[in-house]
């Protein structure tokens, strides 16, 4: 018998081999994945049980993917919100997360759905998943896995996606992580991850997500981030601990299109370098100790005000322009000296814009001056007609704009003078005099009105994007008036669709107003919700009595909770609701809190909002 023609013989041998490793290594991937569900401690919805041991292949299992040719392992893919919920999500404001301790019947207090009540994956991450050599994905994000990530997960050499985001994992975040050379998204949002962001970038050169938003870290963002991050497009850092300043080197990041830092203890100057990002769509930075005048300037830059040419503009005459006439006439010379030439004894107000000032231009005649402090105005043209335009919107509940001067180097708007405070000066002192219901709800119907006018009737609609108390006037009547409308689009943010502390207040933002920029009319009715559940209750929205309820807990969460618990009247400030018109203050409280729903298409437009406030009829006053 004529042997084997050598080469034949090789070829099957490797043929073998081959089939052999293939066998084994799914071999090895089914006891990974067996090693992993003995890992869980409970899994109510049944994810793994589809997982069974007698099974020769794994690939057919719930949740498992592997490669058609080599069968290996390539997704592990449980997470317990595979629906868009999951976007709505991420796509809170720290102010109403609660991802933190778990407890995510709070996130979407108004959707009807207690996420409590879904029930999760728990228990520990095997280290064993680390025998899965071939995974490019493993997500289980949304489950309650807790216990520390196994530094294991470093020697996943093919690992491209790993999302853990919302779990309870805590511990540190393991720096061998920078062996997964190949990782493209790291998200690990959502847990109780402490310690420092590890400086393992260099190693991760395919990067382009990195979020850790929503954890416990603490120390200093990573310089070595900014010197590596050639494929970086979203770094999400924010709603942690972290310290020092914004590293410079991240101004070279070009491909970075979302940077969130805000809800941080960040401190000193913003870089101007982050004005060299060019593809940023999303920046956020509020909350934290940063100098904003900078950070005005870099938007500037990012508005790209075709920059330099500023020849002709700067003519030195320096003009008044009126919109209203107020019988005296109006000149920078006397405005600015009415201010003491903007003399702090004057400012009765400061805000994201910058200080306002009282100003007598002449006895008996007040005006208040707001002065816009964002550095140098390049394009100042182009502000100034958009100012003329906002001195047309006009309505009795909005603060008349009476004028103003637009210069490069300096502008203020003159609007006029409102002697009753603002609300939330009306807030605080309001336990101190009797209050009648009334007063509120014509307080509240006053705004609707005003809202609904910027939405329904300028044209081209008014945007508000900035509603809280502080920007709600009164006069001497209590008559209120919504001031600083049309500013958050005036002082570029419509462009870069960034987000500060300039365009928005934390603790009543919308949530994809504050997570998406996402701009709409439904973003000012969420702010107008809180301002409204704010006013009838003795809560701020953010008030430090919820601080028990977790991290971020709201004064949505609060009343939502308040009412799912039949406890409505415990929501009102004291006297309200022993005043007796009860059917009138739940109707007002369940119109806050549709307002504030989760989803913008749940919201009531604003001029809904007023025809029902309209309805109400307050009868009953307190003493
Ligand atoms: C979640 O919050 C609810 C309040 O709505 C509370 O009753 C419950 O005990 C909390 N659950 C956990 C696990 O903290
Ligand atoms: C990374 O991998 C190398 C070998 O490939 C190993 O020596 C090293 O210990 C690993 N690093 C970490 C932090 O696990
Ligand atoms: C992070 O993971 C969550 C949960 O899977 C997901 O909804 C979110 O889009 C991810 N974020 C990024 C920036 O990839
Ligand atoms: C991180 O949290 C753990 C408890 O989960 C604690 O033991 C450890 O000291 C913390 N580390 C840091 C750096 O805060
Ligand atoms: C980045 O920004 C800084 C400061 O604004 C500037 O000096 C520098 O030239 C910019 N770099 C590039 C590469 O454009």
């Amino acid at each position: 018998m004529p042997p084997d023609h050598p080469l034949r013989s090789s070829y099957s041998a490797v043929v073998l081999v081959v089939l052999l490793c293939c066998w084994l290594a799914s071999g090895d991937d089914k006891h990974a994945l067996l090693e992993f569900k003995s890992a869980l401690t409970r899994d109510p919805l049944g994810l793994t049980s589809s997982w069974d041991p007698k099974d020769p292949d794994p690939c057919s299992w719930h949740g498992v993917t592997c490669d058609s040719l080599s069968r290996r392992v390539t997704a592990l893919q449980l997470s317990s919100r595979a629906d868009d919920t999951a976007c709505s999500l991420l796509s809170l404001p720290p102010s109403s997360t609660t991802a933190a301790n778990g407890n995510f019947s709070l996130l979407f207090p108004c959707l009807g759905v207690n996420l409590d009540a879904l029930p999760k994956l728990q228990g520990k991450l095997s280290p064993k998943l680390a025998q899965l050599s071939q995974l490019t994905t493993l997500s289980l994000s949304f489950n309650d896995l807790s216990g520390e990530l196994p530094p294991e997960i470093g020697q996943l050499q093919s690992l491209e996606v790993l999302d853990l985001g919302f779990n309870v994992f805590h511990g540190s975040i393991p720096f061998a992580l920078q062996n997964s050379s190949s990782l493209r998204v790291i998200n690990l949002s959502g847990n109780q991850l402490n310690g420092t962001i590890p400086a393992f970038f260099h190693q991760l050169r395919a990067v382009r997500v990195v979020a850790l938003s929503f954890n416990l870290l603490s120390g200093s963002i990573p310089v070595e981030i900014g010197d590596n991050c050639g494929s970086l497009e979203h770094l999400l850092l924010n709603g942690n601990s972290l310290t020092g300043s914004i590293p410079l080197n991240l101004g070279s990041c070009r491909e970075l299109r979302s940077l969130l830092l805000s809800s941080n203890l960040l401190q000193d100057d913003v870089p101007s370098t982050l004005g060299n990002l060019t593809n940023l769509e999303v920046l956020d930075l509020s909350r934290n100790f940063l100098i904003l005048i900078t950070l005005a300037i870099v938007f500037f830059c990012l508005r790209k005000f075709s920059f330099c040419s500023t020849s002709g503009h700067g003519s030195g005459v320096k003009e008044v322009i009126t919109f209203n006439d107020i019988g005296v006439q109006l000149t920078y010379e006397n405005v600015v000296k009415a201010t003491g030439g903007f003399n702090i004894q004057y400012c009765i107000g400061s805000g994201g814009f910058g200080a306002t000032y009282k100003a007598e231009i002449v006895p008996g005649v007040m005006v208040a001056v707001k002065r816009l402090s964002v550095g140098r105005f390049q394009g100042f043209e182009q502000l100034s007609a958009e100012i003329r335009t906002l001195g047309r919107v006009q309505h009795p509940n909005l603060v008349k704009l009476i004028g103003c001067h637009v210069s490069e180097s300096e502008m203020f708007l003159i609007y006029n003078y409102l002697p009753g405070g603002n609300l939330e000066k009306f807030i605080q002192e309001r336990s101190r005099r009797a209050v009648e219901w009334s007063m509120l709800h014509k307080i509240a119907l006053d705004i609707a009105r005003a809202l609904a006018y910027l939405h329904d009737e300028c044209v081209p609609r008014v945007l508000h994007r900035d509603i809280k108390p502080s920007n709600i006037l009164l006069d001497n009547k209590f008559n209120a008036y919504l001031s600083d409308f049309g500013l958050a689009r005036l002082l570029g943010t419509s462009e870069t669709h960034a987000t500060t502390d300039v365009a928005g207040t934390f603790g009543y933002v919308a949530p994809e107003y504050a997570m998406t920029c996402r701009v709409s009319d439904k973003a000012d009715v969420y702010s107008y919700g809180v301002v409204l559940l704010e006013l009838m209750s003795d809560k701020k929205a953010l008030d430090p009595s919820f601080s028990s309820f977790g991290n971020g807990f709201n004064i949505v969460g609060w009343a939502c909770m308040l009412l799912r618990q039949g406890r409505a009247s415990e929501f009102f400030m004291a006297g309200l609701w022993d005043s007796g018109a009860h059917d009138d203050l739940i109707e007002i409280l369940h119109l806050g809190i549709m307002c504030t729903g989760e989803t913008f298409s749940s919201r009531p437009s604003m001029r809904q909002v007023a025809q029902r406030l309209k309805r109400i009829q307050p009868s009953i006053i307190l003493t």
